[in-house]
């Protein structure tokens, strides 16, 4: 509305006092006048254009000042943006949290491996489907004799060689000090590796890239109990106290035996019901460590045993929350209405 009157009020100052407006206009012409004329006329200008101009002035002001008394101060304001965090950079927090009560460390290898890492020196057969062009995205880099061929980490196993041949290296240097100090230590690794994971896969309950967490202890006298225990941790740290959980019998090539975990269901907490049929739901894979992937990590298989888990970060997300997100591909499209809710 005040915008409206200033613009009339300006159209009126132009219409009089611009550069051809009247009071110029008769300006320019008093040239014209007789000579007794030209000062009184000249006078009436000047007036005229003096009053004219604080005329306009005061009203300008008066404008200003409505404007102001009509200002509503319960107008909500205008709120700036504030940024959250992903719902599953959220979930990693938490679930390396979880270990963190447990002594597992948190680490991080390549997103982009060699073959070697993540199917050979897992014992993985050559012929074995994950290594189907269709399930693994292969780089089109040059092969190295001793790795193989480059890919997109399809899951977080790559993980397991990853630490024991880093973790050997530090073992020889312990060994060395050892030696000098004549003490003894054993190895441990309790690691905890969340990272990305691609696979040639899109449809509403698959990406082409998604997460996984995957856990690896390797000691002495490491047995299937501690398996059991550390998962049984997990299902009550992060599902809550009344879960527990079961292994059952699979097979995977980097473990032996392997195992399928299941945990009991929210709902019906194991007894049975619409949702998951038998009281179970499935959870991850688990195994103990391969020898042959103990001794492909530079680890001595009838020294050490270990066991490993892995499962995926946003199905463990959406077994807690409840959560039913219609197409998986969501999470990662950036939409602000989407994302913005958690
Ligand atoms: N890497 C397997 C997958 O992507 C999951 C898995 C199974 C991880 C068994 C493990 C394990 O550490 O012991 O499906």
């Amino acid at each position: 509305m005040a915008a409206g009157n200033d613009r009339e009020l300006e159209e009126i100052r132009i219409e009089y006092l611009g550069r051809s407006g009247r009071l110029t206009q008769i300006f320019k012409n008093i040239g014209n006048l007789e000579e007794g004329e030209k000062k009184s006329i000249g006078l009436l200008i000047n007036e005229s254009k003096n009053t004219l101009q604080k005329l306009i002035a005061t009203q300008k002001n008066k404008f200003k000042e409505t404007a102001r008394e009509w200002f509503d101060p319960t107008i909500p304001g205008e709120a700036p943006r504030t940024g959250s965090l992903h719902i599953i950079t959220q979930a990693i927090e938490e679930i390396a949290e979880v270990f963190k009560q447990i002594g597992f460390i948190r680490m991080r290898y390549p997103e982009v491996d060699w073959d070697w890492f993540a199917f050979e020196g897992l014992n993985f057969d050559k012929n074995h489907p994950a290594r189907d062009d269709w399930e693994t995205f292969w780089l089109n880099a040059p092969e190295s004799k001793k790795y193989g061929t480059m890919l997109l980490t399809p899951h977080t196993s790559n993980g397991q060689i990853r630490e024991m041949q880093r973790e050997m290296q530090r073992e020889m240097q312990r060994e060395m000090q050892r030696e000098m100090q004549r003490s003894k230590k054993n190895l441990p690794i309790r690691m905890i590796n969340i990272a990305k994971c691609y696979r040639r896969q899109s449809d509403i309950s698959h990406t082409p890239m998604f997460h996984q967490f995957e856990g690896l202890v390797v000691d002495k006298d490491i047995n299937i109990t501690h398996l059991k225990g550390v998962l049984d941790y997990f299902a009550k740290a992060y599902f809550g106290k009344g879960r527990v959980t079961r292994l059952r019998p699979h097979n995977f090539p980097f473990t032996e035996p392997s195992f399928e975990v299941d945990i009991t269901c929210d709902i019906c907490a194991g007894r049975g019901c619409r949702l998951c049929k038998e009281g179970w739901l499935e959870l991850a894979g688990a195994g103990m460590v391969h020898p042959n992937v103990l001794k492909n990590g530079g680890i001595d298989p009838k020294k050490y045993t270990g066991f490993a888990f892995g499962t995926g970060v946003e199905r463990v997300l959406m077994m807690k929350s409840g959560l039913k997100i219609p197409d998986l591909r969501l999470l990662y499209s950036s939409d602000l209405h989407f994302l913005g809710q958690f």
